[in-house]
């Protein structure tokens, strides 16, 4: 029996790829899904498998994530051509590792999942035309993901959470208040006017001295700070809306540190770390007050998403905010809050449910709102 050779490792056989290609594309029924995501975004290299059908929880078959932080650590930030480039040299090797992680062969899946954006274009481009490559030569459809769009939906992946839910998505490069109603179906309710809440932990680190990526290392070291030393401003705070802005916290903490006071940077830290904390819950607040005067009907749920998703006492504040307002609060798993994979492919779980596929003219897309403001 003809093979399809570059992936006569994993055993695929060209009866098999005619027999998927006619059952997704004849629209028999699947009822659950298995597919590979790619992420290449940033500075994580990673690929996963994951199985299951919206509304979740999916099974994650494996999970594979290569970091390039140490290429990019002396830097004190990502160098986007160093990134494309460790992403070129490595991504087939993440991919094989995921596919045997999961003992599934690439004639397995039903769609191949990559990032097309927003990102650090270089990045994206190699993720994208790897999927592309894979979809072509295995008669897979190609799914492009929207980044945010796979934070966005990564509750559903591990907790099966219903829409409609409210969505904090805080990372590196966002901070955004959003009704989720389904994939592709989002309703901006504010973002930040100047820095990420991410970017603003990573330049709180850099001015602190501490190695990048900064937010791991500031919540380290806020554990032993006192919030209540440094009077630092909580920009935004008592606004009517979901906006939110941190170019000022992060001017504010550099003049303490260059000040010659002697600040000890634990206490910067921690009341870095504290101010954020407040400025974020009161934002979050008025998001949860909008979204119950818009759904109130459909149950009050909070899910929050994206990096600084990670931080321990900022998941431990919003789960009070969430209780005093009556709402269930989901939050991944750190791991899963972070750059990965299998957020792809859960992403490209719900595109398969709902028969959404991408040729492969897709192009990669440096940015990409996740929705239009509608305020
Ligand atoms: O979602 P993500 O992995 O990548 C982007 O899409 O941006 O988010 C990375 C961001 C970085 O700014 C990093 O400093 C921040 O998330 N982050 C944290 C923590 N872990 C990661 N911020 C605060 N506390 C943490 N524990
Ligand atoms: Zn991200």
């Amino acid at each position: 029996m003809a093979r399809c050779e570059p992936f006569a490792a994993h055993g695929f056989v060209l009866a098999d790829f005619k027999r998927i290609c006619f059952v997704l594309h004849a629209g028999m029924e699947i009822s659950t899904f298995t597919v590979l995501g790619i992420e290449t975004s940033c500075d994580e290299t990673a690929a996963a498998v994951v199985r299951g059908a919206p509304p979740g929880p999916g099974e994650i078959l494996s999970n594979i994530v290569f970091s390039q932080i140490e290429d990019h650590r002396p830097y004190g930030g990502v160098v986007p051509e160093i990134a494309a480039r460790a992403h070129v040299e490595i991504l087939d090797g993440v991919i094989e590792e995921a596919l045997s992680g999961a003992d599934v062969a690439l004639g397995d899946v039903d769609a191949v999942a990559a990032t097309a954006g927003p990102g650090l274009i270089g990045g994206v481009m190699v993720g994208l035309v790897t999927a592309k490559a894979l979809a072509l030569a295995s008669g897979k459809p190609l799914i492009g993901i929207n980044h945010l769009e796979a934070h966005a939906l990564t509750a559903r992946l591990t907790h099966g959470t219903d829409v409609p839910y409210l969505l904090l998505l805080a990372s590196g490069g966002h901070c955004q208040l959003l009704a989720v109603r389904g994939a592709g179906a989002f309703r901006l309710y504010g973002t930040t006017i100047d820095d990420a809440a991410g970017e603003a932990f990573d330049k709180t680190a850099k001015l602190l001295g501490l190695p990048y990526p900064g937010g791991p290392a500031v919540e380290e070291l806020a554990k032993r700070g006192d919030p209540k030393s440094l009077a630092l401003p909580r920009p935004m705070l008592g606004r009517e809306n979901c906006d939110f802005s941190f170019a000022g916290l992060k001017t504010a903490v550099r003049h303490a540190v260059k000040s010659g006071a002697a600040h000890r940077a634990e206490d910067v830290a921690a009341s870095f770390q504290q101010a954020v904390i407040e400025v974020v819950c009161d934002r979050a607040r008025n998001g949860m007050r909008r979204f119950v005067s818009e759904f109130a009907a459909d149950g009050r749920r909070l899910v929050v998403a994206g990096g600084v998703a990670a931080n321990t006492a900022l998941r431990s504040a919003l789960s009070t905010l969430a209780a005093e307002e009556g709402f269930t609060v989901t939050i991944p798993p750190p791991r899963l809050c972070t750059d990965n994979a299998a957020m792809i492919a859960w992403a490209g779980i719900e595109r398969c449910a709902a028969r959404n596929f991408d040729s492969l003219a897709l192009e990669a897309r440096a940015r990409w709102p996740l929705a239009a403001a509608q305020r």
